[in-house]
């Protein structure tokens, strides 16, 4: 493919995973597809128009992974989502796992698009909707934490980090203890939001397969802070989600950045976010880096504490993951 034609290609369409449709009847946007890697996208199904069940489940079988929304159809397609994602969730007709592999395609679509805009109320008001179909999915149902991990993504995005860490935070969470719903959409939202500090470090730095350079290593660092100040004065986020964006890399011992405090000091939800960041990290494709197993993951947890990371909180993820 040319640069420029996979440059005009990605300001005119928007990236949507077949998936995601699959659960769907009519949809009020078009939809595009490439016959063949690199070509320009052709339409494959005109708006409102009824589609069959299996249309797109054939179209998934036979490979097709990535279909195409034009980008000036985009908010349409965001509304369309967010008022079916609901009754798609609550429709126990549809397997667990399947419910849960498109809560992941509309939770990365959806975060992949705000984090883009760059719009701190279009982000708040989308991660707010995505964690409350979080909890209700994670609430309502036995979610087994390994065939969790099964469908979603392990690529380096930070939108689907971010989507990861919020569901593994909220696994963990429940887990220790934390069973009211609110609370648990708190602290989904909280690993949404952690790593939004991320999203003004350059590309480059954030990939660089060499070392970095000290420069580089404490923009890195500065990531914490900047989400912070930046979701700070915002009324509808509470401390203890504040203190999982600000406190996420901060260590039991003292070792941990932007501040170095210790102990009791760093707040229990950033001490949960900090160990299913650590997981969800090493379990994903980087470019500098191959992923580790889970079993590989679980062990350097497990070196971890607990010096760095909460003995009781890395006992309790090895359980989830090892059901
Ligand atoms: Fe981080
Ligand atoms: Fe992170």
């Amino acid at each position: 493919m040319s640069p420029s034609t996979d440059t005009s290609k990605r300001q005119k369409y928007l990236p949507v995973p077949l998936a995601l449709l699959c659960l769907t009847k009519e949809l009020p946007v078009d939809v595009y597809w490439c016959l063949y890697p690199g070509a320009d996208p052709v339409l494959l199904r005109g708006q409102n128009i009824e589609i069959d069940d299996d249309e797109f489940p054939k179209l998934l079988e036979g490979g097709v992974e990535t279909v195409y929304i034009p980008r000036d159809q985009g908010e349409v397609f965001q509304q369309h989502l967010q008022e079916n994602v609901r009754s798609i969730l609550n429709n126990h007709d549809v397997p667990i796992a399947q419910r849960m592999a498109f809560l992941n395609s509309t939770g990365r679509t959806m975060l992949q698009e705000v984090f883009r805009s760059d719009n701190l109320d279009k982000t708040l008001e989308s991660v707010s909707v995505l964690s409350e179909h979080m909890t209700s999915l994670i609430s309502q149902d036995e979610i087994v934490a390994g065939e969790l991990f099964d469908v979603l993504q392990h690529d380096y995005h930070t939108y689907t980090h971010s989507y990861n860490v919020a569901s593994y935070a909220m696994l963990l969470a429940q887990e220790m203890g934390f069973r009211d719903e609110a609370e648990l959409r708190r602290i989904s939202m909280g690993g949404l939001l952690h790593d939004l500090g991320k999203l003004r470090i350059p590309n480059q730095i954030l990939t660089k397969k060499e070392r970095l350079t000290e420069a580089e290593w404490q923009t890195i660092q500065r990531h914490p802070t900047d989400g912070f100040v930046a979701l700070a004065e915002r009324a509808e986020l509470t401390f203890d989600q504040l203190m999982m964006v600000y406190q996420h890399h901060e260590k039991l011992d003292g070792s941990g950045y932007p501040v170095g405090i210790d102990g009791d000091e760093i707040h229990v939800l950033a001490r949960i976010c900090s160990v299913v960041d650590i997981f969800e990290a090493l379990t994903s494709n980087r470019p500098y880096r191959n992923p580790n197993s889970t079993k590989e993951a679980l062990e350097i947890l497990d070196k971890m504490a607990p010096t760095k990371l909460d003995g009781d909180m890395v006992k309790c993820w090895k359980a989830l993951m090892q059901k």
